[in-house]
């Protein structure tokens, strides 16, 4: 897919794709009684298409319970999809097995939401980070401390820290812990769920910068976890919404953030703080209300439309496509805010 982007995306000069993913799928069975039969599904992931340039941030915003970290652990291939494809440098690792998927261990990692319980508080950090050296079985030129070291110092670490344990540290450090480990094979792909939810608001945006850094210094692409679209706007190069399992908007970051077409972005931008008060008084008046709804049961139609201030009887019967209204802008709505 090629869009036109003046994000940060524009001076890193972007590749080919590198992951595509069509009509990604995750139902979670729902299994009941003696017999263990399926009475029903969760449907975490409904269809998801979309792909990922090489050096690419692209970011997956929505609410809790919307089907981003399912999302994730299918990427890095943790779970197997229920149905669609995910091709990764050109090839379908969809449902490749547990042996073929070793060297694609190296090649895609994830960095979890919740720095303290993704480490090992019985290790310590040279362990950590040195293990997805052993796992893989990779030589280092000078040891692997001496690989360690360096990749403590480049997550912004003291390299002499490598016999502490986790809990000597704090929560961003810890969560530097955790992405020296991630870089330690050079993925070509990292998910990032969540980086910085857990961390102290003062820190988010040190570990998101370092984030952006490392990018540019390896050349790295990111698939960006958030639940809030503050946090990911200055290093996305474009942001998908999703809600309910399904790809609301999906557009290069000016555009999402200046002129966003589906009223669930709108709804989430009214969350974040923006400094033209004629603007903020009308984004107050649409601020979501309740909860996302079940996945296992989710409303017909479009299934934003037990929340939307926008919704008529089309909504409730008719699920609108995800389609292009702008220059590399999708939106699935039958009401678009912004369109031309
Ligand atoms: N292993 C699982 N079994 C059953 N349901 C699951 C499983 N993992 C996630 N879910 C459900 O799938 C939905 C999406 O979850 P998740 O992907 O964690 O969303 P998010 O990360 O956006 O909060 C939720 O309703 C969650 O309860
Ligand atoms: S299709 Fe209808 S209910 Fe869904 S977001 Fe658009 S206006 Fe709202
Ligand atoms: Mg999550």
């Amino acid at each position: 897919m090629s869009t036109q982007t003046d994000g940060p995306a524009a001076e890193r000069r972007l590749g080919e794709d590198l992951l595509v993913v069509d009509g990604l799928q995750k139902h979670f069975p729902i299994r009941r009684g003696l017999l263990q039969r399926q009475v029903g599904a969760v449907q975490a992931v409904d269809g998801l298409t979309f792909s990922v340039r090489r050096g690419e941030t692209l970011s997956l915003v929505g609410e809790s319970g919307c089907g981003k970290t399912t999302t994730g652990r299918l990427l890095t291939r943790l779970i197997e999809p229920t149905g669609g494809r995910i091709q990764l440098d050109g090839r379908d690792i969809s449902h490749l097995s547990t042996s073929d998927m070793r060297p694609l261990r190296r090649d895609v990692q994830m960095i979890f939401q919740d720095p303290y319980s993704s480490l090992n508080p019985r290790h310590t950090v040279g362990t950590i980070v040195g293990a997805p050296f052993r796992l893989q079985k990779v030589q280092t030129e000078n040891g692997v401390k001496k690989a360690v070291q360096d990749l403590l110092e480049l997550v912004g670490l003291n390299p002499e820290h490598y016999n502490r344990y986790p809990h000597e540290f704090s929560g961003g450090q810890r969560q530097r812990i955790g992405i020296a480990r991630t870089l330690a094979l050079r993925p070509k792909l990292i998910v990032a769920d969540e980086p910085v939810s857990a961390l102290d608001v003062s820190i988010q945006a040190q570990v998101v910068n370092l984030l952006e850094d490392l990018q540019n210094e390896f050349d790295l692409t990111y698939v960006m976890i958030a639940h809030d679209l503050s946090v990911v706007r200055h290093v996305s190069d474009r942001v998908a919404v999703m809600y309910l399992g399904k790809i609301m908007e999906i557009a290069d970051r000016t555009s999402l953030y200046e002129r966003p077409m589906h009223p669930y972005t709108v709804a989430l931008l009214s969350a974040v703080p923006i400094p033209d008060t004629s603007r903020r008084e009308r984004r107050e008046r649409i601020r979501l209300q309740g909860d996302v709804p079940s996945p296992i049961n989710p409303p017909s139609g479009c299934r934003f439309h037990t929340r939307c201030w926008k919704a008529q009887e089309v909504c409730k019967t008719t699920e609108p496509a995800l389609v292009e209204l702008a220059p590399g802008h999708q939106a699935a709505c039958h009401f678009p805010e912004n369109a031309a």
